[in-house]
């Protein structure tokens, strides 16, 4: 009798073990906005290695870049059962049919890297973009020593990102807004004019687009050998369009101050060579653990936001006031830190472990 009891006993926990980790199996549904872009490959593997690790299940796409393939994929993640989902938007303002869904079904959702225009975002998870331009601008300040101009004059000309991503206004302002009072003053110059978002926009970050402008703004108005300072680019990829046509169409011989954003390989190696100056890198492995960490809690039903972020091993705030998707709905948000590289600290790449030095000097993904 006590054999059979010990036995039926024994078949509970195992039931029970076998029930609590079939539970726990919860299904993730990821959404990247394209891999023609570098960082989103990234991101999609190390998210999708990071919630498999902990032991999710997990779908993730990519949509091409493509706003109603976007919307269909994340409705398949609804229909195959996704208990929370992760977006990187690759439209902020074109997500509402998807995310009217999502909410009908109760199912969080994290807006990943950049936000969405739609109150059913429970989380907002990203770096400090606005940030990101500050130090793109400060960064020009310092290389120019604009704060000691003394009657100098510089040219500088600004290529900011997609107007369909969130983020793109906040790089572009944080610039700007950092280098506006040397505008004002007319230490700095932008020749062709062209200071308005839209007008130094570059659709969906692509390269071939900000390659096309900075060809124009150099034939039109460089060509004459008019020197050329800097050209604040707010990314890598449109970074990659302007030093390629620095290099095909610029008259001059100087070597153009050019930022960027991401640490994408392609750019690196043009730090290495000097055709870009630098980058503002943001570590998408940590921001893909954030996301692990909010998600477990948000899973478990209770996320307190200041404690979470405190208990990261990297710098993280949690922001409920700079973000909103509607007026007057601020989204909770968890900020990453970024950190400028340039060609003097490459071994910080290094050192995150995501990235190794070739004998050549160039850096390759690990
Ligand atoms: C990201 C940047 C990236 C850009 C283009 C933005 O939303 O924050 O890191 O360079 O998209 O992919």
């Amino acid at each position: 009798m006590k054999k059979l009891l010990l036995l039926v006993l024994a078949l509970v926990m195992v039931f029970g073990a076998y029930t609590a980790a079939f539970a726990a199996a919860k299904k993730i549904g990821i959404s990247m906005p394209t891999q023609s872009l570098e960082r989103w490959n990234r991101d999609g593997q190390y998210l999708k290695a990071q919630f498999d690790a902990a032991g999710y299940e997990t779908q993730l796409t990519y949509s091409d870049n493509k706003n109603d393939q976007q919307v269909n994929d994340i409705d398949n993640m609804i229909s195959w059962g996704a208990d929370l989902l992760i977006i990187a938007a690759i439209d902020g303002d074109g997500l509402n049919t998807a995310m009217n869904h999502a909410a009908e079904a109760g199912i969080p959702v994290i807006a990943y890297d950049r936000l969405i225009g739609n109150d059913a975002v429970t989380y907002y998870i990203s770096f400090d973009n606005y940030t990101v331009g500050v130090l793109q601008g400060k960064f020009i300040e310092a290389a120019l020593d604009l704060k000691n101009a003394k009657g100098k004059v510089f040219n500088i000309e600004f290529t900011a990102g997609d107007p369909a991503d969130n983020n793109a206004g906040y790089f572009f302002r944080g610039g700007f807004d950092t280098l506006k009072p040397y505008l004002d003053s007319g230490v700095l110059k932008v020749i062709s004019g062209q200071t308005e978002f839209q007008q130094v926009a570059t659709a969906q970050w692509n390269t071939d687009t900000a390659l096309a402008r900075a060809q124009n703004i150099l034939g039109s108005y460089y060509a004459d050998g008019t020197i050329l300072h800097a050209w604040l680019c707010n990314n890598d990829s449109t970074a990659a369009g302007v030093t390629q046509a620095l290099e095909s169409d610029y008259a001059g011989s100087n070597a153009v101050i050019v930022t960027g954003q991401d640490g994408d390989i392609a750019n690196l190696a043009n730090i290495v060579d000097g055709k870009q100056t630098m980058t503002v890198y943001k570590n998408v492995a940590n921001e893909a653990v954030v996301t692990l960490e909010v998600a477990k809690a948000l899973l478990n039903g209770k996320v307190n936001g200041e404690e979470l972020a405190k208990s990261f091993s990297v710098e993280c705030a949690y922001d409920t006031t700079s973000y909103f998707t509607s007026p007057g709905h601020y989204t909770p948000s968890f900020l990453l830190v970024p950190t400028v590289v340039t060609k003097d600290n490459l071994d910080y790449l290094v050192g995150t472990g995501l990235y190794i030095k070739g004998e050549d000097g160039y850096l390759k993904a690990k």
